[in-house]
């Protein structure tokens, strides 16, 4: 694996000549996703600024440009009209001024009058690597202009860690305010969300207090990515703590969670009504952030990063890394979030295919059961592969990726087990070159992981089902070099 160094990591890119060379390899790769946004070269991680704006969705996603590692950060804006054929479209934010002269890191968007405004975290640091995270916004008009604000909304308060990022941007009628909910983690080295409220979009912002969450005083060293919205009637609360590891979850230091309850703006107190959930079971999910603008008080979109923080994966080899989930629309039964793909998808499918053992590189598959399941994807001559067995009496799913040819970050974890809520009656599998996203019970667990197979890999097996279907998938995605 190549080792980089700080300053290869951070270079300002000049010119798009510089990347075309690494466009073309990346392209060449077995695992370039087809309907899965991916970095157009290098890395990409989390979403960013996503929302229905002007009659198209928006989506911006933290890149790297020079490879597979973190190291500057730019905004990669992307679009789609129906939330699964995306555009590339070009930088979006890039590293130009003082406040954010090492990265443009990651935040939200919020429509108002003919633009969008984007927030996000200027990343400064200073000739000794001492980081300033500042509060930005930029705006973007109607024809796609995208302006920095001169100076920063608020710099980072000194009672708190450096650790202060990743603003959520939003209105709350009943206050007839602006909020800003902030990542945070405090002296003590505790998780936390700052919370900063204004009449004004682009001024005024004065610091309201650090949100109090009975219960998670102690949970996680610093929550990254904090979104908050309401659904159907209650407030859902989303964070990725990290530097913590959680009951069934390996030994992973990052995760993603929600808590489903009732914020209260005037205490600054989110009362949670139930233990926390995982946003998703899987192996790689990380940093989602819920769309602005839908425009429907019973559901939320959500999307996230098919990745974790600090570690490895097999296209390293090809130097990118990191790709999106299908965007999801969440529902809200009985204070539990229902996470099903957007509806698009269904558009991608070709003709339905007699299953035959071979799986196409992009597929939709559903599949019914009454009792245990045993499925295996990505074999190799009927053997290993990407292993799901769901066992009827505990009601548990266990995942196993450690009987792929490539294993990674095995130290982490490589098989998981989780409990569904309710006897499995379906499972729904989003296949893509390098990713699996599956749907139990319609929705109500996801499990979303990279896989990476070889050539040889491209069989499965299935014991259990009553109905199988299979649709390959049409490519949705562009790869486009846009830069
Ligand atoms: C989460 C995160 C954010 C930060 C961004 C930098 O993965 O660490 O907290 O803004 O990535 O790329």
């Amino acid at each position: 694996m190549k080792q980089w160094t700080q300053e290869e990591r951070y270079r300002v890119l000049q010119s798009p000549d510089e990347i075309k060379d690494l466009h073309e390899r990346n392209a060449q790769s077995i695992w370039r996703q087809t309907y899965h946004v991916q970095p157009v070269t290098g890395l990409s991680s989390d979403p960013n600024g996503f929302g229905y704006w002007n009659g198209t969705w928006h989506l911006f996603y933290q890149w790297c440009p020079w490879g597979a590692v973190h190291g500057l950060k730019y905004w990669y804006h992307v679009s789609s009209p129906d939330l699964v054929h995306w555009t590339n479209l070009g930088i979006g934010l890039k590293p130009d001024t003082i406040y954010d002269n090492k990265g443009n890191h990651s935040g939200s968007a919020i429509p108002e009058g003919d633009n969008l405004y984007l927030f996000y975290t200027g990343n400064h640091r200073d000739e000794n690597w001492v980081r300033t995270p500042y509060t930005c916004v930029a705006k973007m008009d109607a024809d796609g202009t995208i302006t920095k604000n001169a100076e920063p909304l608020f710099g980072p308060r000194d009672d708190y860690e450096e650790h202060q990022r990743d603003p959520k941007v939003f209105w709350v009628e009943e206050k007839q305010m602006y909020y800003i909910f902030i990542g945070a983690m405090t002296m003590d080295k505790k998780g936390c969300v700052l919370v900063y409220h204004s009449k004004e979009l682009l001024s005024g912002w004065s610091f309201a207090g650090q949100l109090s969450v009975p219960g998670y005083e102690d949970f996680g060293g610093m929550w990254e990515c904090p979104c908050i919205q309401n659904i159907s009637g209650k407030d859902v609360l989303l964070f990725s703590p990290q530097y913590t590891t959680l009951p069934g979850r390996g030994n992973s230091t990052n995760h993603n969670v929600y808590l489903v309850g009732k914020m209260d703006y005037d205490t600054l107190t989110f009362i949670p009504e139930g233990p926390y959930e995982f946003l998703d079971y899987g192996f790689d999910f990380y940093a989602a952030q819920l769309a602005s603008n839908v425009g429907d008080p019973d559901k939320a979109i959500i999307i996230g990063w098919i990745g974790l923080p600090d570690n490895h994966y097999p296209s390293e080899e090809d130097e990118w890394e990191g790709t999106m989930i299908v965007p999801r629309e969440l529902t809200l039964q009985d204070a539990h979030l229902i996470s099903r793909p957007v509806d698009a998808v269904k558009d991608l499918r070709q003709e339905e295919i007699t299953p035959d053992g071979t799986l196409p590189n992009a597929c939709d598959i559903e599949l019914t059961v009454s009792g245990d399941l045993h499925l295996a994807l990505f074999t190799k001559d009927g053997e290993g592969g990407f292993t799901v067995d769901y066992d009827q009496s505990t009601h548990t799913v266990t995942a196993d990726k450690s009987k792929m040819a490539l294993r990674f970050n095995e130290q982490v974890f490589e098989q998981l087990t989780f409990t569904l809520r309710k006897p499995l009656k379906s499972l729904r599998m989003l296949i893509d070159s390098c990713s699996v996203e599956l749907f139990f019970n319609d929705g109500e667990e996801t499990f979303t992981a990279h896989a990476y197979p070889t050539k040889e890999e491209h069989g499965y097996s299935v014991d259990g089902a009553d109905e199988l279907h299979i649709w390959p998938l049409t490519a949705a995605v562009k790869d486009d070099f846009v830069v």
